[in-house]
């Protein structure tokens, strides 16, 4: 029997971390890269004294059953896209031209009163929330049947919307349709996308830092679809290092005293972000991350007072290659005062577009299996992991890798 395809939806499929992937996807399938960063392609697990390779063990979907699709509020294919997007070295993307140039965006559902930076061209012409959602489960159906595929998943990779506080509209699924259906203000573009998706029986992964689908309305949604679900942002440059280096000084008792973060970045993803709106929601879900590794409730004598500051610098210059630098204030035996600092040289989309795939990879198995609802073992992947009410967010990576590969040894 020919194995069944599985369709890939991204909205933002013309940024920079999409192009990256999907390109890199078909430079691995046609034998020119290997996937360096993916677990899935390359990593194993052990079971019952047994090393297991992740992707075969599991049963999961395979590079060569994977097709693309997605939306952009600009009409270029994805060759085009790549180029512009600057990541990958033209002589690497034109290898795959001939893939690249089939793949043109769907039009977008876009407002810029949530990404001010950005102005769309290529966008729905439909007035009002419900239109808008039917135009884009009318693209997913036909996606669907062009592709001759069996199943999809919906990941967003496009920019980061302004800050948006749960209020009433998200606080159920009544009141979130009710909010449909009289066009509230308060639901965003990316909350429509996931609405569609999940509408349509689609995994939705939420790779930006947005609200979307971190609601109770959502959880609801998806009991009553029995879809899968897993965000938000991508733990990729500063924010991975942080969840590296903080449990070790955790296990270490090593006490802080400030943690001072900050970034030049030149690429749209940075233009998007010099925004305050955009960049609040962004800092909020940099900001996270330490109190929940560092546990300062639990030693107020080492974490009680720390001070934590993320910033980010939008630098065209640089482009996608971003660079961070950290500063941390430490202190040892007797209080004495000690630094490091972390002077990371990172290409964004080049560590994201493994975490796409795997993540895409995942949440398809997850829906297979009849798995329903926020997806906390994948937290891997995420700077503020989605979580269930009543229950806490883990940050450390190395907590998050043990969930991900005891949920791994459940399902092998
Ligand atoms: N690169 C990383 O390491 C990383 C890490 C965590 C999160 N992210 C998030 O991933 C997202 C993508 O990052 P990027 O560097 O590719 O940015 P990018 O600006 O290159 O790409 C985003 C794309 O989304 C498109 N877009 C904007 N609004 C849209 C809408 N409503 N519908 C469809 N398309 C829309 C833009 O036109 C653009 O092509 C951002 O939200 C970013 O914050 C990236």
């Amino acid at each position: 029997m020919p194995e069944e395809k599985l369709g890939i939806l991204i909205p933002g499929i013309g940024g920079a971390v999409s192009t990256t992937f999907v390109a890199g996807v078909e430079r691995v399938r046609r034998g020119l890269s290997v996937p360096v960063g993916s677990l899935t392609q390359l990593g194993s697990f052990t079971k019952n004294n047994e090393e297991l390779p992740v992707s075969e063990a599991l049963g999961l979907a395979t590079l060569d059953s994977l097709a693309f699709g997605g939306w952009d509020i600009f009409p270029e294919n994805l060759h085009e896209a790549s180029l512009k997007a600057g990541v990958l070295k033209q002589s690497d993307i034109d290898k795959v031209k001939d893939f690249l140039e089939e793949i043109t965006p769907m039009k977008a559902v876009f407002s810029k009163e949530w990404v001010k930076k950005l102005d769309g061209t290529h966008v729905k012409a439909q007035k009002g929330h419900r239109a808008l959602i039917d135009a884009l489960k009318e693209d997913i159906a036909t996606f669907k049947e062009k592709n001759k595929v069996d199943r999809c998943i919906v990941i967003w990779c496009a920019s980061t919307e302004r800050f948006l506080a749960p209020s009433k509209v998200h606080s159920s699924l009544e009141e979130f349709e009710k909010g449909l259906d009289e066009n509230s203000p308060d639901i965003p573009p990316s909350m429509l996308y996931a609405y569609a998706a999940i509408t349509s029986g689609v995994p939705f992964v939420n790779g930006a830092p947005n609200l979307t689908t971190d609601t109770p309305a959502f959880n609801q949604l998806t009991e009553k679809y029995r879809v899968p679900i897993a965000g938000k942002d991508f733990k990729t440059g500063q924010t991975l290092m942080k969840t590296i280096i903080a449990p070790g000084l955790r296990a270490r008792l090593l006490g802080l005293q400030g943690w001072y973060s900050t970034n030049i970045l030149g690429n749209r993803d940075g233009l998007v972000l010099d925004d305050p709106g955009s960049f609040k929601t962004k800092e909020e879900s940099k900001l996270s991350v330490l109190d929940s590794i560092l546990d300062p409730d639990r030693h107020p004598e080492l974490y009680g007072d720390f001070y934590h500051k993320v910033v980010i610098n939008y630098y065209p210059p640089r482009g996608d290659n971003k660079e961070g630098w950290d500063c941390i204030d430490i202190f040892g035996w007797l209080g004495y005062p000690m630094q490091i600092k972390v002077n990371f040289l990172c290409r964004d989309s080049i560590l994201a577009a493994p975490v796409v795939l795997d993540l895409a990879l995942f949440i398809d198995l997850a829906h297979r299996k009849g798995m329903v609802g926020i997806q906390k073992w994948l937290s891997f992947y995420f700077k503020s992991p989605i979580h269930n009410k009543g229950e806490l967010p883990e940050h450390n990576l190395f907590i998050q890798l043990n969930m991900l590969e005891e949920k791994m040894r459940e399902m092998a």
